[in-house]
């Protein structure tokens, strides 16, 4: 057993609210005074400071990251006969909203080092299982003509969008990138959600910045593609009650606004702590000398990585898990089972092998606490408990 007994929950947002509390109420006081809750004052300095934050031209306030997933499809009239490229190893919302529209998602397999969509997988594909006729990009099994790519920048790490872009301008594809985990990522310097067509964001609670419930984002560099994104946030009307297109109601509220403009000051305070926490880790797997039994996650020298999680590999994956359930360690999966393998997608034909890399990651990660304010002592006392369970 681990000496002295810890509690290390996978993630604590009780001590992060004690150190913005005073700021938020006040606003929720005077938007229940004014009664303005729907796109006020709030829902605008929140786009206002997102779009430059982002490196992007336009952002708009919206429900929820699933939302924005969707806002984005419909807004690029994605729709039946359509595929769009995705990762397999993703949360649910990356193929769900692709399958919504009506579309067909091509799952394809990650690049197993970070865990994103393999750009020579998508390369391979298209090339190989994909013919151009006048200009447009079809798959030769299933006959959808393959509209875009929906890079997902998995755990706040940043996908490889030069290879994807090229690939995207070449086959005349639009690009959405689901960058739900990873505000203020960044490759080059440059912001993800500027690569794309649209960037699509979430602010659940467990993300960088989390609002007090759901809440998202999307990014547009396009002046018209964003005012046909801000035209279906809101049924699609425009102007008001008059409908050449069908959208849905995909409205921020204000109130969620007012608290993310409020944590938005802390979230670059916030993700260097999670930095800070990633090289803590580092530290104390190499103090115990684990190298042999867990993988780490790769920090690339050019991208900026957030850690919205802290992804460990080991083969005894779920055995660790109970042991460190045993010693009061919080964990999680994400993901056990890959979208190409899902109940709800067996009729797309994907079989067990297809996607090699990502079926083994679902066996082998886990999500080891990250949080801003946890303390160099838990940290060590996770690692300790880790190396407790290789020692045993
Ligand atoms: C990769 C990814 N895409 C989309 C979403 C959906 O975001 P939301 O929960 O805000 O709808 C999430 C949320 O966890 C996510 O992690």
């Amino acid at each position: 057993m681990s000496d002295p007994r810890m509690s290390v929950p996978l993630l604590d947002l009780k001590a992060q609210y004690l150190t913005y509390a005073d700021q938020i109420w006040p606003k929720l006081q005077d938007i229940a005074a004014r009664q303005a809750f729907i796109l006020g004052a709030e829902v605008t300095a929140l786009e206002k400071s997102f779009a430059p934050y982002c490196g992007s031209a336009h952002a708009l306030g919206v429900s929820s990251g699933t939302d924005a997933l969707l806002l984005a499809l419909m807004a690029l009239d994605v729709g039946a006969n359509d595929g769009v490229i995705a990762p397999t190893f993703t949360f649910f919302a990356t193929g769900g909203t692709i399958a919504r529209v009506g579309a067909r998602p091509i799952f394809l397999d990650i690049d197993p080092t970070d865990f994103n969509l393999s750009a020579s997988a998508v390369e391979r594909y298209l090339r190989q299982e994909c013919v151009v006729r006048h200009g447009q990009v079809y798959a030769k099994d299933s006959g959808v003509r393959v509209r875009a790519i929906m890079p997902v920048h998995l755990y706040g790490q940043a996908a490889d969008m030069s290879a994807l872009m090229a690939l995207a301008r070449e086959f005349d594809l639009k690009v959405i990138e689901d960058a739900a985990q990873a505000i203020g990522s960044e490759i080059d310097g440059r912001r993800v959600g500027s690569f794309g067509d649209v960037g699509c964001f979430s602010f659940f609670p467990t993300k960088n910045l989390g609002a007090f419930g759901d809440a998202g984002l999307c990014t547009a560099q396009d002046a018209a593609l964003f005012e046909r994104l801000k035209i279906f946030r809101v049924h699609g009307g425009e102007p008001k009650y008059y409908h050449a297109w069908v959208g849905g109601n995909f409205r921020i509220d204000e109130i969620q606004a007012a608290v993310l403009n409020v944590k938005f000051q802390h979230l670059d305070q916030w993700s260097k702590a999670r930095q800070r926490n990633a090289a803590w880790y580092r530290e104390e797997f190499q103090k115990y000398n684990l190298a042999q039994h867990v993988s780490l996650p790769i920090e690339k020298s050019n991208v900026r990585h957030i850690y919205n999680q802290f992804m460990i590999r080991i083969k005894d994956r779920d055995g660790l898990k109970k042991h460190l359930a045993s010693v009061d360690v919080g964990t999680e999966i994400y993901y056990p089972v890959p979208l190409h393998l899902q109940e709800c997608f067996k009729d797309l034909g994907y079989q067990i092998g297809d996607c090699p890399h990502a079926e083994s990651a679902a066996r082998e990660v886990l999500a080891l606490p990250i949080y801003p304010e946890l303390t160099h002592g838990q940290i060590q006392y996770v690692v300790r408990s880790i190396a407790q369970f290789f020692s045993a």
